[in-house]
């Protein structure tokens, strides 16, 4: 029988009007000097034209390129020898597999179509849209039946769709994109779930990706009205449950911690860290403990004239908090990005923590770097309490 044409297959495939994504992964079979792990493909549309977006991962970061015609970025994927690839296309999953030995094994297999490529942007650019009756945005209390966002919730809406279009962004980067069974989400410090309830609705219904989400709250009322938005919404797989962040320790593939309060954050952090969880997205909230630490006088004569007022040493110690966390993830084997969620006009409380596990990286310069910020400042952030004896042995 005939070799199959790989690079022409895949060609095909990618260029077809059905083009969903494409992922390139597993040992390198003939290229030992490559840098890149995985290679994800996916169709956009940037300003009306539509592109091939290839991102390369390494051990740290991801690269996007994006070209009208796929052919170079295919070659240059295909010259990395991965040992796994698959294409998804409307209707239609391509496997191949390159044996250690150099065979290589194409399946197809018919599938039901997930959507065309431009549908899929769009989502991706209003996750939740207005304009149109919505009954999530309706119960949520952001919309009036016929879909209008009322005024007093233009910035929960706004920071919510904000929030679907960065985990959008790093699903891919996390590989759970193609987990084949249904994602476990915990959302730490839910309040009363209109976070919950748009992943739910977002993963299950817009993205058609399986997804069971526990809400956790100390706040018994907002627990018992979020059980009740859920059950108007007819909603399977979204649970929740009253008691302090970690108290409800849950098997967990990605935790989301919007606007937890103070430590709370870190507490989200720790039990993300204790699940092995693949993903984190992180807004914290206000920082008050590493405050209390930091003297007007300072670590550093040069930092006095930062630090005497009350109000840049507030705005300092947020800084430094969310560094430590961020490093310590780093530390622990995440690949982290701080980047500002949503315009300050929506919430001053604007930088979110992106962070994607990733495996057998080398962490020795995170660590040097974290137990220099500790020792310059003379602090001890909160998170060294509950991130755990391996966190506390590395560091320490
Ligand atoms: C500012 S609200 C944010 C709610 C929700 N994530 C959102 O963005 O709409 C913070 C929530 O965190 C909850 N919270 C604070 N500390 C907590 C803890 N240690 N454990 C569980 N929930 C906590 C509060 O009860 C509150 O509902």
């Amino acid at each position: 029988m005939e070799a199959p044409d790989i690079p022409r297959l895949l060609r095909d495939a990618i260029r077809s009007e059905g083009f969903v994504r494409a992922g390139f992964a597993g040992a390198a079979r003939h290229r030992g000097d490559s840098r890149w792990t995985r290679i994800a493909v996916r169709p956009v549309v940037v300003r009306g034209e539509r592109l091939f977006q290839f991102e390369f991962f390494d051990e740290r970061q991801s690269f996007a390129k994006n070209a009208s015609d796929p052919a170079a970025l295919l070659a240059e994927a295909l010259a990395v020898g991965f040992s796994n690839i698959h294409v998804e296309c409307a209707g239609e999953r391509i496997e191949i597999r390159t044996s250690r030995k150099g065979k290589v094994h194409v399946s197809r297999e018919a599938i039901a179509a997930g959507g065309a490529a431009e549908g899929h942007n769009r989502a991706k650019e209003h996750p939740l849209r207005e304009g149109l009756p919505n009954r999530l945005l309706e119960i949520m209390g952001i919309a009036t039946p016929d879909g209008r966002i009322r005024a007093s919730q233009r910035a929960k809406f706004t920071q919510i769709n904000e929030f679907l279009k960065q985990f959008d962004h790093v699903l891919g980067a996390s590989g759970l994109a193609e987990q084949d069974r249904p994602l476990a989400i915990l959302d730490a410090g839910c309040g009363s779930s209109y976070l919950t309830l748009a992943l739910h609705h977002y993963l299950n219904e817009v993205l058609k990706r399986p997804a069971n989400i526990l809400g956790v709250d100390v706040n018994d009322a907002v627990i018992r009205k979020s059980m009740e938005r859920a059950e108007s919404l007819g909603a399977a797989g979204l649970s929740f449950a009253c008691g302090p962040i970690g108290s409800i320790e849950e098997r967990a593939d990605i935790v989301v911690a919007l606007h937890a309060c103070d430590t709370a954050t870190d507490d989200a952090l720790a039990q993300a860290v204790r699940s092995d969880a693949k993903l984190i997205l992180s807004v914290p909230c206000c920082h008050k403990h590493l405050n209390r630490q930091l003297k007007a006088e300072g670590p550093s004569e040069a930092l006095r004239p930062i630090l005497r007022h009350g109000i840049l040493r507030e705005r300092t110690a947020d800084i430094l908090t969310d560094a430590f966390r961020s490093l310590a993830l780093r530390v622990l084997g995440y690949r982290v990005d701080v980047v500002e969620f949503v315009n300050l006009e929506h919430t001053a409380r604007n930088v979110l923590i992106r962070a994607v596990r990733i495996p057998d990286g080398d962490v020795t310069e995170f660590v040097k770097e974290y137990r220099e910020l500790k020792r310059f400042w003379s602090v001890t952030p909160y998170l060294e309490g509950v991130f755990g004896e391996r966190f506390r042995r590395l560091v320490g």
